[in-house]
């Protein structure tokens, strides 16, 4: 029988991903604070244009008892259009933690620490299964289903299942936040023919680069021996089309925090901090993929072959906390911990104070002395995200593999005109490469080819950094979000 609720509701537009655009995080007290998560798709998806009917389906994040969600619920969905999925705690484990962060995200980016087993398999079905249940309940006559992300890739079938099933008349479209790896590497997967099944249930599947297009049209062929076109997939009697769309950020944000008087005067003391040196900067998640490492490797390697750079060139590395109970995750971050204060004790004149203020942290470690590398593990304030951003000289993204890599637009749109047009060095490796030609590029899996890299970006004429950061700057503000 119709739902009473259903009737009266237009048709609309319902974004699901595995978090909501906030994340339920349970205070000492035992309340609730809601926060925004870290990662490319929260902030990518937060420009989409809300409609009356618009809802955001998502996982909170952790186990709340219903009697508790009740209150939660009207909060998510009148302050964020938000939808709490709620999920057993050792099934929200196996799915996010086992097969999406274990099996998937490793294999999309062709690292090594893949694995597979079937309890997780089983998880990712059953979570899968309930996202589309709920979804299929709720939908309406009319109603586009926007489905995101490695998470959820079955929910656009079983859902189309359901509408047949109840002949409502919904569309579905399906965006891929990650690379989609070569055919030949997605059938290590025991369950690859399944997974590409579920996405094709949508009637477009979108991708954020040529290249992942083509890997995904390709693999359809040889995995499900579907045939192609240019921007079709054909099953029997329906099509799926097949569109590359980067994903982009809300420049004008950046622009208008730059703008804001407290933010030049951050901007101007950090500046003030480095006058005599330059500031690279990195933002990343703490992500085995993001190269992190490496770019303290490149610092050293140079400062040892180019020593005139001793105590002119620092690092400022902001390590956003992610995915914590992954244990390679857990291992990176000591390896990072000793990487940097090795580069430090050879290079540096030793920093002592911490503060909990990470620009005051900085500012006083930029002053008191020469520390190389400067690690930050935290989250960071939009305000002192755009400060960094526009007082660093080059921003550094040396990821081994990136869907798309919403750093380096960020960075190009916090610089200013007028300013000193900073250099983006980009590995080769992230989608934003295909996009953003005047950054330096690199292989990232070469050392000496990141050193020459940032050498380039350090010598180069005042004239060249102009037109790179145009030819860059041209491509943020019109791919807007
Ligand atoms: C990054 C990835 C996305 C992913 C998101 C989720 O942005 O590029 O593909 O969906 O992280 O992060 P989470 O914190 O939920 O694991």
């Amino acid at each position: 029988t119709a739902n009473p609720k259903q009737l009266v509701r237009d048709p609309g537009l319902l974004v699901v991903s595995n978090r909501m655009p906030v994340s339920v995080k349970r205070t000492a007290e035992g309340s609730y604070r809601l926060d925004k998560p870290s990662g490319g798709l929260v902030t990518g998806l937060s420009g989409i244009d809300k409609g009356a009917s618009f809802s955001w389906y998502g996982w909170p994040g952790l186990p709340v008892p219903e009697e508790e969600l009740q209150d939660l619920r009207s909060v998510l969905k009148e302050q964020h259009h938000a939808v709490a999925i709620p999920l057993d705690d050792d099934l929200a484990d196996l799915h996010y933690n086992g097969f999406c962060n274990s099996t998937l995200w490793p294999l999309f980016h062709y690292e090594g620490c893949f694995s597979y087993n079937r309890g997780d398999w089983e998880a990712y079905q059953r979570v899968n299964q309930i996202f589309a249940d709920r979804l299929a309940a709720d939908c309406v006559d009319g109603d586009v289903v926007w489905v995101h992300d490695y998470h959820l890739m079955l929910v656009p079938e079983m859902l189309r299942k359901h509408g047949l099933l109840f002949n409502k008349k919904i569309t579905i479209g399906f965006f891929l936040h990650t690379p989609f790896p070569a055919g030949d590497h997605f059938k290590i997967l025991p369950t690859c023919k399944e997974l590409l099944a579920g996405v094709l249930g949508s009637d477009m599947i979108g991708f954020h680069t040529a290249s992942y297009a083509k890997n995904f049209k390709a693999t359809c062929t040889s995995i499900l021996g579907h045939k192609i076109s240019h921007s079709k997939v054909f099953l029997g009697k329906r099509s799926v089309h097949v569109k590359v769309s980067p994903i982009g950020i809300d420049p004008d944000s950046f622009t208008r925090e730059l703008a804001k008087p407290e933010l030049r005067r951050l901007s101007d003391s950090l500046r003030d901090t480095y006058k005599d040196k330059r500031v690279l900067l990195g933002i990343d998640r703490l992500d085995y993929i993001k190269g992190l490492p490496r770019k303290i490797e490149a610092l050293t390697q140079l400062l040892s072959q180019q020593p005139e750079w001793i105590g002119r060139l620092v690092l400022i590395q902001v390590v956003v906390p992610s995915r914590q109970d992954i244990g390679e995750n857990q291992e990176l971050f000591s390896t990072l911990n000793r990487l940097a204060d090795e580069a430090n004790r050879q290079y540096g004149k030793s920093v002592s104070a911490t503060y909990h203020d990470l620009l005051t942290h900085i500012i006083f470690s930029g002053s008191d002395g020469y520390q190389p590398v400067t690690l930050l593990h935290s989250n960071v304030p939009f305000n002192e995200l755009v400060t960094l951003y526009n007082a660093a000289d080059i921003c550094l993204v040396a990821s081994t593999r990136d869907g798309m890599n919403l750093v380096a637009s960020e960075y190009v749109a916090s610089q200013q005109e007028h300013e000193r047009k900073g250099v983006l060095v980009l590995s080769k490796f992230a989608g934003a490469a295909e996009q953003l030609a005047g950054s330096v590029q690199f292989n990232p899996w070469c050392l000496d080819d990141m050193v020459d890299a940032l050498t380039k970006a350090l010598t180069m004429s005042e004239s060249e950094r102009a037109s790179r950061h145009e030819q860059n700057r041209k491509f943020v503000v019109q791919n807007t979000r």
